[in-house]
């Protein structure tokens, strides 16, 4: 696909609903009692894939709109086994969420995915299960992840790795357990999991650096209104940055303070943003966040921030290459087993088009100039975030960009094209 330079990026618009929350809310609603409804649902390949496998566990699920759901819950321990394969696509947080869950379950379970997620490591996820009683067996550490439930037994748990999928596994099978069940985290990862949970009336403790949860004997959510998601706002708001003369609002979307890091960077680089309107939905902070093209200065991201803004550092590579002095970023190897390898992928997409980037031992480093990026060819390699990258890059550069594998988008955000050329002024 060809991406060309766009003269300023301008309007008001919305984005779908987060994406993490989006698996959760189905996740949890597929083990509460009665109906759940989904409002904000952000509908997309990933999400797609989790109503594909609670359903083939046996839970019916209405689709009364795009972004609207009816989840009819079976109870805690009412998912049946399916005889064939569970398939989670491209979606780790469905392969890992959802292997907490089955952990707790009667029955033995298969969960595939595509080449891409059967190339990421699931020990993590399996390790803390065994620990629980659960039976998990992966190919040589990776998907096929068969799970064979048990009953369970709680365990403390200290996270090897920031990964907020493996806190929501242990969490999740922590309902199933004994006693009580805690995982502690040296770096704050996104909470949503335990938001959820609260609301559906499990008892759940929090403290900074960990979270405590009670064997549940039912679970009942009701409504949950899904705000937009930040991490596809992201895009447009650096393209708004980078392309002099922009001015862009993005409406309603989830500002949950373990997810902002991207924000708080960014002003501390020097743009001019702005947050309206701040209000809760469905439990989470949300709000408007208005962005100007703005000057940007290089800055210093640091391993105790990296959690919030995971899946936003490559598009704060970006930022750097038009901030004037160094960016580094610290503490992100995580990056390296991501849908692709995206610290090689930002690493050597962006030089491709002119950037001055490098990868260090556990992230990256960026010599900024303020001036547009030539452009040139631009791989997503079937990762959704490198697309939206690429596509970013495309109208922030002097040339455009020729954007191979941009369908990736579909993964997470199916509209990120059309509503980019809205806003082309
Ligand atoms: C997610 C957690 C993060 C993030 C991913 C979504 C989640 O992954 O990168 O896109 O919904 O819990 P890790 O848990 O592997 O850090």
């Amino acid at each position: 696909m060809r991406v060309e330079p766009v003269p300023a990026i301008v309007g008001h618009v919305a984005v779908p609903g987060d994406k993490s929350i989006s698996h959760r809310a189905v996740l949890i609603g597929a083990i509460a009692e009665g109906e759940t409804r989904i409002l904000g649902f952000g509908r997309s390949a990933d999400t797609e894939s989790t109503i594909g496998a609670v359903r083939s566990l046996g839970v019916e699920v209405l689709e009364d709109d795009v972004d609207e759901l009816r989840v009819r819950g079976r109870g805690l321990r009412g998912l049946e086994a399916p005889a064939e394969a569970i398939d989670c696509g491209n979606a780790g947080t469905l392969m890992r969420v959802l292997a907490g869950v089955l952990a707790g379950q009667r029955g033995t379970f298969e969960l595939v995915g595509d080449p891409s997620l059967s190339a990421r490591p699931m020990e993590r996820v399996a390790v803390p299960l065994r620990h629980m009683g659960a039976g998990v067996r992966t190919a040589d550490g990776h998907a096929p992840v068969v799970v064979e439930g048990a009953d369970l037994h709680s365990i403390d748990y200290e996270l090897p790795v920031p990964s907020a999928q493996v806190k929501s596994a242990v969490l999740l099978a922590g309902l199933f357990a004994d006693g009580e069940t805690t995982v502690v985290e040296r770096f704050p990862t996104r909470d949503h999991t335990e938001r959820l949970l609260e609301r559906a009336g499990a008892t759940i403790r929090r403290r900074p650096t960990s979270v405590t949860v009670r064997r549940a004997d039912r679970l009942v959510l009701d409504v949950v209104e899904i705000p937009g998601d930040l991490s596809s706002a992201a895009p447009l708001l650096v393209a708004a940055l980078t392309v002099p003369g922009s001015e862009l609002t993005v409406h309603g979307i989830g500002l949950n303070p373990r997810r902002t890091g991207l924000l708080a960077v960014l002003e501390r680089m020097g743009a001019r943003i702005a947050v309206y309107n701040r209000r809760q939905v469905g439990g989470e902070p949300a709000g408007d966040v208005e962005v100007r093209a703005s000057e940007l200065v290089g800055a210093t991201v640091s391993a105790s921030e990296v959690s919030a803004l995971i899946d936003e550092l490559p598009l704060l590579a970006l930022a750097a290459c038009h901030a004037r002095g160094e960016t580094v970023v610290r503490g992100a190897a995580e990056l390296r087993v991501k849908e692709s390898d995206r610290l090689a992928g930002v690493v050597e997409e962006l030089r491709r088009i002119g950037g001055h980037v490098r990868a260090t031992r556990d992230g990256f480093r960026v010599k900024g100039v303020p001036a547009r990026l030539r452009g040139g060819a631009f791989d997503s390699r079937g990762d959704h975030r490198l697309a939206m990258l690429g596509a970013v890059v495309g109208v922030s550069s002097i040339d455009g960009v020729e954007l191979e594998g941009a369908e990736a988008v579909e993964a997470s955000f199916p509209g990120f094209f059309s509503l980019l050329g809205q806003l082309a002024a």
